[in-house]
């Protein structure tokens, strides 16, 4: 009998970022099989967004990017609640609406100086695309989306009911939240266990602040098949034009289950493209397989973090 739930209509967290799992949560869920007795391990963290909708009693919540994991923190102490969100987007909201960009670039300045997570969630939610993307100081250097009304009150709302909503799914759970490489988070992983890996995509991405290169994702698919702990690992299997061969080499033998979806690169009908994501699974972890292939339009741009640097 499986914790996770079978089916699940998932909700998005207060945070953006280019790879963000919000649509493949259902693919997720209904793959893995755990009877929610360990902890739930996700040693890259991103968003949160599939912990949140999971919803686990005990996890380990791991990022090397401390601004996600700051940001929990502060949900999961109270100091960022739903009224001090408002209060806080209210404010910044309307002087962006006055000064326009010089003050995306002050608030940008701002918190690349203290790394206030108010000022993160502003930033993740009015800068080109939603992206997450750090310089090599660690600086992020995404430019402004170029629209200084963006924080209406519609978003403000919004933002303010996924800071709750996020906030809620954490409640009465026992979630440590931590600033770590995956490689200590794996090693931490016990029988029971069910460890959760979204990495950054093989061949996909260039960050200097995510930066992963090809031997260390062969570094962990080894430290994968080797753990104690159950796992699923997410990553993208083919497009039209090539298929991802790290999942062939490294886990063939692996349960698999797959969702296509599309993504945009452009406004045109031709820059639309199809992309089948893999959930691959330790076999006790695998549950049936369902006949269904989601066809998802419009999600969040993969792409986006080729742009070039800023
Ligand atoms: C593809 S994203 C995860 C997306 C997440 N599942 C979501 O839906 O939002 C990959 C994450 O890995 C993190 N990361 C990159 N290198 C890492 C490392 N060496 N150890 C731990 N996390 C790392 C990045 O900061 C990023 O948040």
């Amino acid at each position: 009998m499986s914790f996770l739930p079978r089916a699940i209509r998932p909700k998005a967290p207060p945070i953006k970022t280019q790879g963000i799992k919000t649509k493949v949560v259902p693919l997720i869920a209904r793959s893995i099989v755990w009877d929610g007795e360990g902890r739930w391990i996700e040693p890259f963290l991103g968003s949160g967004v599939v912990a949140l909708n999971i919803g686990p009693q005990r996890a380990v919540l791991a990022d090397t990017n401390e601004h996600m994991i700051d940001l929990y923190r502060g949900i999961q102490d109270g100091a960022i609640n739903g009224r001090s969100m408002r209060q806080y987007l209210e404010r910044e909201g309307s002087e962006l609406l006055d000064k326009g960009e010089s003050h995306y670039y002050a608030v940008r300045e701002r918190f690349n100086e203290h790394g206030d997570p108010f000022d993160f969630v502003f930033l993740s939610r009015s800068c080109f695309n939603g992206m997450m993307r750090f310089n090599k100081k660690g600086g992020f250097n995404v430019p402004f989306c170029r629209k200084p009304e963006r924080f209406r009150p519609a978003l403000v709302t919004k933002i303010v009911n996924q800071v709750e909503w996020a906030r809620g799914a954490m409640e009465g759970k026992d979630w440590d939240f931590v600033v770590q490489d995956w490689r200590a988070t794996i090693a931490s992983a016990k029988p029971g266990d069910m460890i959760y890996c979204d990495p950054p995509y093989v061949g996909r991405h260039t960050d200097y602040y995510n930066g992963f290169t090809d031997e260390e994702s062969d570094d962990l698919a080894r430290a994968l098949i080797a753990t104690d702990a159950s796992f699923a690992l997410s990553n993208w299997l083919e497009n039209k034009y090539r298929r991802n061969e790290y999942v062939d080499r490294w886990f063939s033998s692996h349960p698999q289950r797959t969702m296509s979806h599309f993504y945009h690169v452009g406004p045109q009908e031709a820059l639309r493209n199809e992309m089948t994501e893999v959930v691959i699974l330790s076999t006790c972890a695998a549950a049936e397989p369902v006949e269904e292939t989601q066809k998802e339009s419009s999600l969040p741009l993969f792409e986006a973090a080729e742009l070039t640097d800023v």
